[in-house]
C-alpha cells in the first residue's frame, strides 16, 4: 500500500484544529505529516496521533522537501502566494480560501456532489466557501431529480465561520466587551453582512453563494439570489433554502430521495419537534435537512432548512475527504 506525505498550512486555526481532529479519525493512508503556520505560532507543539509535532513557519522553501498534498486554510492571501509555489514542487493544493475558487482552471468539489471534477486540475483544489458546501449537497440530489431552475438563499450563520476572532468577538461580547472582528456587536443581533459590500448591494459572501453553486452544480445560467446573515451562535451556519424546479414531484418520494442520498440526514417530523439544530449537526461532517414542505406560491417548488458544522463539511472535512477522493481514484 502506497503512504501519502501531508502538509496542513493554518494548523493552528479554526479551521486547521479541526482538520488534526478529522485527520486522526479518517485513518488515510498518509505516514508524514508537517504543520504550517504565520511566524507567530512558529515554534509552538501541537500534540497529534500520539506524537508532538513542532509547529514550522511557511515560507517559500517549505515545500522544497516534497509533499504529495497539501491542505491550505490560512487566508487567501496565503493561498494565492503560496499554493502556486507548493503546486509547483508536484504537490496537490486543497485550498480552503476564496482565492482559486472561481478560477476556470481550478476545480471546486464537494466529493458527494461533483468529485469527477478532480480528474482534471493543475495541482490546485478548491474547497467551496462552508454555507455554499452545505446547501450543494442536498440541492445536487434534487437538481438531479426534478431540474432546478431558481434558488433563494437566507442563511443564518456561524461566528466560527469568521474565525477564532468571531468566536472571540461573540464570547468577549457576553461580557460587555466591544466587537472587534465585526462592525456591531454580535450579541442579541443577527447581522446583514457578512465580508464586504459590492457595488451592486449585494455581500462578497452573497456573491460567493450564487457564483459557486452555479459552478459546482455545473449550471452557469442558474436564478440564484441570497441573504447572509451572522447570527450569534458559536457553531454551524443554518440555511433557509427555497427552490423552484423544471418538474413537478411527489413530496413524499423528494424526501424519500434526501433520506437514501450519501451525507445528508434528514430530521423531519413537526410533531415531534424534529428538525435539525445547530447543536445537533455540531461535530458531524452530515448535512442535517429538514422543514420540507411544497412552497404553495410557485408552481413545483418548496422550502427547506438545512444545517451543518461549517468548521468540519463547510471546511475541513469536506477538504480531507477531496484527499481521500484523491487518494482513491489515485488521481495524481
Ligand atoms: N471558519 C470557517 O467556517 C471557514 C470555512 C471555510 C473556509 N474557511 C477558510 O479557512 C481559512 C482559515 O480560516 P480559520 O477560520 O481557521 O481562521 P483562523 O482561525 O483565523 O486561523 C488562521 C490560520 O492561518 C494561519 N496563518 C495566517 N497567516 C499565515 C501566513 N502568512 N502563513 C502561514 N499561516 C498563516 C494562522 O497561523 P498563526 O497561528 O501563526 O496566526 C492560523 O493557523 C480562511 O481562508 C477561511 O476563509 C473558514
Amino acid at each position: 500500500m502506497k503512504y501519502y506525505k501531508l502538509a496542513l498550512v493554518g494548523a493552528t486555526g479554526l479551521v486547521g484544529r479541526t482538520a488534526l481532529k478529522v485527520l486522526e479519525e479518517y485513518h488515510l493512508p498518509i505516514s508524514e505529516y508537517v504543520f504550517f503556520a504565520s511566524k507567530k505560532s512558529a515554534g509552538t507543539t501541537i500534540h497529534f496521533q500520539g506524537k508532538d509535532y513542532v509547529v514550522k513557519e511557511l515560507t517559500e522553501n517549505s515545500f522544497d522537501e516534497g509533499f504529495d498534498f497539501a491542505i491550505f486554510s490560512a487566508g487567501s492571501d496565503t493561498s494565492k502566494h503560496f499554493s502556486p509555489i507548493a503546486a509547483s514542487k508536484g504537490c496537490i493544493v486543497v485550498d480552503n480560501s476564496s482565492a482559486f475558487r472561481m478560477d476556470p482552471k481550478v476545480p471546486l468539489v464537494v466529493p458527494e456532489v461533483n468529485s469527477e471534477a478532480l480528474q482534471h486540475h493543475n495541482g490546485i483544489i478548491a474547497n467551496p466557501n462552508c454555507s455554499t458546501i452545505q446547501a450543494v449537497v442536498p440541492l445536487k440530489i434534487l437538481d438531479n431529480a426534478y431540474t432546478i431552475k431558481r434558488i433563494i438563499y437566507s442563511t443564518y450563520q456561524a461566528v466560527s465561520g469568521a474565525g477564532q476572532k468571531g468566536v472571540e468577538d461573540l464570547i468577549h461580547g457576553i461580557k460587555g466587551e466591544a466587537p472587534k472582528k465585526f462592525p456591531h456587536s454580535i450579541v442579541n443581533n443577527c447581522l446583514p453582512h457578512i465580508d464586504v459590500f459590492l457595488e451592486n448591494g449585494y455581500t462578497k459572501e452573497e456573491e460567493k453563494m450564487i457564483l459557486e453553486t452555479r459552478k459546482i452544480l455545473g449550471k452557469p445560467h442558474l436564478k440564484i439570489t441570497a441573504t447572509t446573515v451572522r447570527v450569534p451562535v458559536i457553531n454551524c451556519h443554518s440555511e433557509s433554502i427555497n427552490v423552484a424546479f423544471e418538474k413537478n414531484f411527489d413530496i413524499v418520494e423528494l424526501k424519500q430521495l434526501l433520506e437514501k442520498a450519501n451525507g445528508i440526514i434528514v430530521q423531519d417530523n413537526g410533531a415531534e419537534n424534529l428538525y435539525p439544530l445547530a447543536t445537533n449537526a455540531n461535530g458531524h461532517d452530515e448535512v442535517f435537512v429538514g422543514r420540507i414542505r411544497r412552497d404553495f406560491s410557485i408552481d413545483s417548488g418548496i422550502n427547506f432548512w438545512c444545517v451543518a458544522d461549517n468548521i468540519r463539511k463547510g471546511a475541513a472535512s469536506n477538504a480531507i475527504q477531496i484527499v481521500k477522493k484523491l487518494i482513491e481514484m489515485h488521481v495524481s
